[in-house]
């Protein structure tokens, strides 16, 4: 016989998803179970995202998280967009009446979440993956899942599917009813972590006729950076070396920067994908976050997307358990699906702004020299980037 729990909103995944949500109903009094099927350690060490938009650093500040954002976090008011040798500042803060975007590790994040669930001594379980969700068109939902070899159960009033892009949640909206949209590109990012100081204050995104390179940071002795590569590279073929000579290849300038060279700690092949599941949301059962849309990385959307669609749900649950109104539940597909395509648009095109898309045709990437060389030169294409980059307050 298995062990049932009873809860209000049974959390699956602890991805930054899962446990804002469940920080955030625990403020508006709301119970929760959180399960996860990794380890905990697994989860924080996972080296993701690093760009919080303004709205993800306010809800942070909402959620009572802020004082090692406040302390570790990096604003930053512009970035930089390099091409054919030049280097272009753009000055985000100034064009978006004064946003800005803040580095600061999605592990930073987790670890923050994690520390505040285990301080309230609220259930968060880990190893313990779900198998399957029953009843989700019945008021009292089922969640199954496994741990220490035993088969449990979770009955709530509601399943948040936050388990991400390998989760099983998405796939209990019945075939039929789901609609899903997706795009593969033909090229992955080999991201890298490295103990070296940052050479530039800003982000440098840069299109170079051997590929796309990204220089980012974490802190001031860590800098993070990223490759365009082959979707099927195996990091193996990637020694230090070889990393170094391509990052600074493809990221160097004519004004005489480039990164700096420190010990890689960290490396990874990142496939990029846009996928759109359409509802996110049936019967007592909400997806959020990449369990209902992935976006490829350039421009950062991924975690501040997951964050826009919790920080909703908390409201409409919020709004469920206090007046009984069930509106902003139900609206909270269409208001996710409409954000969710405004930063498929963006990533879509900062990733064909910045790739190389066919090597062998340079029609590509003389057109691509000249959209970069228009967006610098116009303060309207500048804003307009930066309104999408810096993201549109949390609704
Ligand atoms: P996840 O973080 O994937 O969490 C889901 C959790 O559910 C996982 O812990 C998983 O183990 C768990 N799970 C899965 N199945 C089950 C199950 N059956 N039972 C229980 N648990 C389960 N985004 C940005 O906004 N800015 C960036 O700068 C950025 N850079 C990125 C760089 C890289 C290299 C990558 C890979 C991603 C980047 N992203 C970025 C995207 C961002 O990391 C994701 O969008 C974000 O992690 C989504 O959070 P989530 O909680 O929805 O999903
Ligand atoms: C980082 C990741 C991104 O996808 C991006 O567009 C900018 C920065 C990062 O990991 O720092």
């Amino acid at each position: 016989m298995s062990v049932e729990q009873r809860t209000q909103v049974g959390i699956i995944g602890a991805g930054p998803a899962g446990l804002m949500l469940g920080r955030l109903l625990s403020l508006h009094g709301i119970d929760s179970v959180i399960i996860e099927s990794r380890s905990q350690s697994y989860v924080i060490d996972r080296v993701r995202a690093g760009v919080l938009e303004q709205g993800t650093v306010d809800l942070m500040h909402e959620a009572g998280l802020a004082e090692r954002l406040g302390r570790l976090g990096l604003r930053h008011e512009g970035i930089y967009l390099a091409f054919n040798g030049g280097r272009h500042r753009i000055d985000m803060t100034a064009l978006t009446n004064g946003r800005a975007i803040t580095i600061y590790g999605q592990n930073e994040v987790i670890r923050d979440l994690i520390d505040a669930r285990v301080a309230a001594a609220l259930p968060l379980h880990f190893e313990a993956p779900a198998v399957a969700i029953r009843d989700i068109e019945t008021r009292q939902p089922v969640i199954e899942y496994e741990m220490a070899g035993e088969r449990k159960r979770i009955r709530c009033d509601f399943v948040a599917g936050c388990d991400g892009f390998h989760g099983i949640a998405r796939s209990a909206i019945p075939v039929g009813v789901l609609q899903s949209y997706e795009r593969t590109y033909p090229f992955a990012w080999l991201g890298v972590l490295a103990d070296a100081a940052p050479t530039s204050e800003e982000l440098v995104y840069s299109l170079h006729p051997r590929g796309f390179a990204l220089f980012s940071m974490r802190s001031p002795t860590v800098t993070r950076l990223y490759l365009q590569c082959d979707p099927d590279t195996d990091v193996t073929a990637w020694p230090d070396d070889r990393v170094w000579k391509e990052l600074t290849t493809r990221l160097s300038t004519d004004d005489g920067w480039r990164p700096a060279e420190g010990t890689i700690t960290q490396k990874a092949v990142t496939p990029m994908r846009s996928v759109v599941s359409e509802p996110m949301h049936h019967g007592r059962l909400f997806l959020a976050g990449d369990s209902a849309h992935i976006v490829p990385p350039t421009g950062a959307k991924g975690l501040n997307l997951a964050m826009a669609d919790v920080y909703r749900l908390s409201l409409a649950l919020h709004d469920f358990y206090t007046t009984t109104r069930t509106d902003l539940l139900a609206t909270y597909s269409t208001r996710g699906v409409r954000r969710t395509w405004a930063a498929q648009r963006f990533s879509w095109l900062m990733t064909s702004l910045l790739h190389r898309i066919n090597p062998d045709n340079p029609f590509d990437y003389k057109r691509q020299l000249a959209e970069l060389e228009y967006l610098v030169g116009s303060r309207a294409a500048m804003t307009s980037l930066s309104e999408s980059y810096v993201g549109a307050a949390f609704d």
